[in-house]
C-alpha cells in the first residue's frame, strides 16, 4: 500500500448529505487515497445532537457538538450544516486557519459568496461547491473550468426537484397543485414548509451561483428576478399542453449582447414558470430530476441531467470536491479564485425580451378581436398566433370567448403595460394567464 501523506478532514454536519459523505469516506478510503494522492483521515464530525438517529451508522467517538477544535488544524473542512450561521463563521475560520473548504450550501454562497471567496483569495485557499447547484449533476466544474475558454450565452436550468415533481404530475396526470404538493411532502421531496421550493427561492439561489460562474460576474441574490409556481393551475397546464408546450420552473441566466448604452453586453438572471416546447430537451425532464441546458458560443448546446438532490447522490458531488481539494492541498501553492472580472451589468426584468402566451376571456362580440389587436399594436407587442374558442353558454355571438395569443419577442415592460391596458379595455372579462415562452 502506498504511504501517502495524511490529510485531516473535518466534517460539519451529518444529516441527509453529511452522513452519506462520512460513510463513503470511510468505506472507500483506500480508493479515494489513490485518486487524491493523500490519505483522507476523517478526524471528527460536528453535529447538534450526538445521540440523534443517523441515516447510517457512524462511530460515536467521531461525533462532537464542538466544531471549532475540529476546524482548527484540519487540512480540509466540509460544511454540510446548511443555513447562514454558524456555517459562514466556521467556513471563514477554516479558510483563515489554512484549510481548503468544501460546501453544498447554496443559501450561504448566494448571499455571502463574495465574502467567502475573498477570504480564500487572501490566504490562497480554495472553495469547492459542486453540490451547491443541482446536487449530483456536475455543472459547477463545467462552467468554471471546461467552458472557461468559451463564452456562455444562456443557461436554462430545472434546478429544483420539488417543483419539477409537482409540475410534472400536474402535466401528466391533470392533478391539482395542492394534491401533488401534499404527495411531495409525504414522499419527502418537499419540506413541511415548502416556501423555499414552490416560491422559487431555492432555484434563485442556484441561479445566482450558476450565473456568477457562467458570466464571470458577481450576481447578488437580490438581482435575481423570482416567481414561484403557486399560481399555476390545471387550466394553465391544459392550455399549455393544447398549444404543444409544457410548464417548467426555469432558472434562466442570459447574456444580452450589445444591451448597454455603449454597446457592451449585460446579463439577466431570472426564475419563473415558463412554457417550453415539448420537443425541447428540458421538456423530457420528469419527476424530481434536474437538468441544466447550456448554450455556449463555440460549444453549442450542452445538457447536464440527473439527480438534483438526495443524500447519497449529493454526497457524490461533495466527495469529488474533497478529492480535488486534497490534490490541491498536496500540490500546494495558491488556490485559483473565482473569476468575476467581467463584472457585467445585470438588467432588471422589465428590459428582458421573450415571447409570451396571453390567455384572455373576452366578450364574444363583433369588433372585440380588433380592439384586442389594437391594444397590442399600440403597446409594441406583435402577435404571432391567435386561437379563439367560444366558451360562453349564450347564443353564438352573445357569450364569452377564450383567446390564446402567442406573441413574437416583446420587452417585458411593454408586455406588462399592454396587459394592464387590455384588462382595462372594457372588452376583456378576465386575464386568465400570462406566461413567458422560453427555449428558442
Ligand atoms: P440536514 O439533513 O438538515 O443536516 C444538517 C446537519 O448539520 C445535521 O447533522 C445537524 O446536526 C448539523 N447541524 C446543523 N446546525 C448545526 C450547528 N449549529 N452545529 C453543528 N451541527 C449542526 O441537511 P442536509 O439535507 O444534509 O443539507 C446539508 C447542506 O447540503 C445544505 O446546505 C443543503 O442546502 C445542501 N444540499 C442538500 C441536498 C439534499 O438533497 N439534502 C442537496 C444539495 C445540497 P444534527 O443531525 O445533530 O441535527
Ligand atoms: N429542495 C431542493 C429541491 C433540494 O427540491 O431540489 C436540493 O437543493
Amino acid at each position: 500500500m502506498t504511504d501517502y501523506r495524511r490529510l485531516r478532514v473535518a466534517l460539519l454536519g451529518a444529516g441527509a448529505v453529511g452522513s452519506q459523505v462520512a460513510d463513503l469516506l470511510r468505506k472507500h478510503g483506500p480508493e479515494l487515497a489513490d485518486r487524491a494522492g493523500a490519505t483522507l483521515e476523517l478526524v471528527g464530525i460536528a453535529v447538534r445532537d450526538v445521540d440523534a438517529d443517523r441515516d447510517v451508522e457512524l462511530p460515536r467517538e467521531l461525533l462532537t457538538t464542538d466544531a471549532e477544535p475540529l476546524i482548527v488544524g484540519s487540512d480540509i473542512v466540509i460544511e454540510l450544516m446548511g443555513g447562514i450561521e454558524p456555517a459562514r463563521s466556521y467556513l471563514l475560520q477554516a479558510i483563515n486557519s489554512g484549510a481548503d473548504v468544501v460546501t453544498a450550501n447554496k443559501a450561504l454562497l448566494a448571499t455571502h459568496g463574495p465574502e467567502i471567496f475573498d477570504a480564500a483569495d487572501q490566504v490562497g485557499a480554495s472553495v469547492y461547491y459542486e453540490a451547491a447547484a443541482a446536487g449530483a449533476i456536475p455543472i459547477i466544474r463545467p462552467l468554471r473550468d471546461s467552458l472557461a475558454g468559451d463564452r456562455v450565452q444562456r443557461i436554462m436550468g430545472i434546478v429544483n426537484g420539488t417543483t419539477n415533481y409537482i409540475l410534472d404530475r400536474m402535466d401528466s396526470e391533470g392533478a391539482d397543485f395542492a394534491d401533488v404538493l401534499a404527495d411531495a411532502q409525504r414522499l419527502g421531496y418537499a419540506e413541511a414548509d415548502p416556501t423555499a421550493d414552490v416560491e422559487g427561492f431555492d432555484a434563485a439561489q442556484k441561479a445566482a451561483i450558476l450565473a456568477s460562474l457562467a458570466f464571470h460576474t458577481t450576481v447578488p441574490l437580490g438581482a435575481v428576478h423570482r416567481e414561484g409556481i403557486t399560481a399555476i393551475d390545471k387550466a394553465m397546464m391544459d392550455a399549455a399542453r393544447h398549444a404543444g408546450y409544457v410548464i417548467k420552473l426555469l432558472a434562466v441566466c442570459e447574456r444580452l449582447t450589445g444591451e448597454t448604452e455603449t454597446g457592451g453586453d449585460a446579463i439577466s438572471v431570472r426564475v419563473y414558470p415558463a412554457l417550453i416546447s415539448r420537443s425541447h430537451p428540458l421538456a423530457s425532464v420528469h419527476g424530481a430530476n434536474n437538468a441544466v441546458f447550456v448554450q455556449a458560443e463555440a460549444a453549442g448546446n450542452l445538457m447536464f441531467y440527473g439527480a438534483g438532490a438526495g443524500g447519497v447522490q449529493t454526497a457524490s458531488a461533495v466527495l469529488g470536491d474533497v478529492v480535488s481539494a486534497a490534490r490541491r492541498h498536496i500540490a500546494g501553492g495558491v488556490g485559483v479564485g473565482e473569476s468575476t472580472r467581467a463584472n457585467l451589468p445585470i438588467v432588471e426584468i422589465g428590459r428582458v425580451t421573450t415571447r409570451y402566451q396571453i390567455t384572455l376571456e373576452v366578450d364574444d362580440q363583433p369588433g372585440v378581436l380588433a380592439t384586442v389587436a389594437g391594444v397590442l399594436s399600440e403597446g409594441r407587442v406583435s402577435i404571432a398566433t391567435v386561437e379563439q374558442t367560444v366558451i360562453g353558454d349564450g347564443e353564438e355571438g352573445s357569450g364569452v370567448a377564450r383567446l390564446v395569443i402567442g406573441t413574437h419577442k416583446a420587452r417585458e415592460q411593454d408586455l406588462s403595460e399592454t396587459v394592464d391596458r387590455l384588462a382595462a379595455s372594457g372588452v376583456v372579462e378576465r386575464v386568465v394567464s400570462v406566461l413567458r415562452v422560453e427555449g428558442d
